[in-house]
């Protein structure tokens, strides 16, 4: 396994590739709403992604027949999006998307309630969110990945919450998914130590109930294995001199 490390000018191309998507999910978040599909979803946001020049990295991959993952409720990742799938009231939607800019890829993910969400679901989201900077905290040339892991976990479990075991984050660069594996929760093995120029997808998957998980039939759509609900947060970072840079958020957003 070997881990790319990018130069000042590969890093800027991936910076412009991360503020791309995030005006992607900046747009899909207004758009969102009651009575759309998960179709409608996929086709603004492929539609934005080719707007900007860019390409839509998930569709095709592996076979993936979308260009945006959208998760409904108990679905954590890699949801299908369908024509038959209406968005209602109190759903809560993860939207996981990614795109290349001149051969460099970017990765993220937000999730957003539909008009009024239970008070569970909105904590959901929020700790999902938080558990993901809880985790960069640690995100600094000399620490391992296991900080960053344990960061995550620590705060997602004490709000009563579980982070998902089957899939992890990854590292990013002129393909997808890159060395190295970034787990959301503490394994024995401490992982890579952490160097400035590393570009990574830090992707908390937290559950309301159990860890555990199931997958469809369609072979992509993830599902919480006790039908609870689950959130998705991710963002595609660079190791720094001193910390880490967020690639995939615009500076107005937090
Ligand atoms: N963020 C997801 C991941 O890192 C998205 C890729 S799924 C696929 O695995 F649709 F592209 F396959
Ligand atoms: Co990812």
């Amino acid at each position: 396994m070997s881990i790319s490390i990018k130069n000042e000018k590969e890093i800027e191309l991936m910076r412009t590739a991360g503020q791309l998507l995030a005006k992607v999910h900046y747009e899909l978040g207004r758009e969102i709403k009651e009575g759309m599909t998960t179709k409608d979803i996929d086709r603004l946001g492929e539609e934005i992604i080719r707007s900007f020049g860019c390409v839509p990295n998930f569709l095709n991959y592996n076979g993936y027949p979308a260009s945006i993952c959208v998760s409904v409720n108990n679905e954590v990742v890699h949801g299908i999006p369908t024509d038959k799938r209406y968005l209602q009231n109190g759903d809560i939607v993860s939207l996981d998307a990614g795109l290349i800019y001149k051969g460099y890829h970017s990765d993220a993910a937000r999730t957003h309630g539909v008009g009024e969400i239970s008070a569970k679901a909105q904590r959901l989201i929020d700790v999902t969110k938080q558990s993901f900077f809880e985790g960069i905290k640690f995100a600094k040339p000399g620490n391992h990945l296991v900080d960053i892991a344990r960061g995550i976990q620590t705060y997602a479990e004490k709000a009563g919450f579980s982070v998902v075991r089957d899939l992890v984050g990854h590292g990013i660069g002129t393909s997808l998914h890159e060395d190295p594996e970034i787990p959301n929760f503490v394994r024995r093995r401490r992982g890579a130590k952490l160097q400035k120029g590393m570009t990574l997808a830090i992707e908390p998957m937290i559950n309301e109930g159990t860890y555990d998980v199931w997958w469809l039939e369609d072979d992509w759509t993830v599902v919480t294995r006790d039908g609870k609900l689950a959130a998705h947060y991710e963002n595609t970072i660079a190791i720094t001199e001193d910390g880490c840079e967020i690639l995939t958020m615009l500076p107005e957003e937090k």
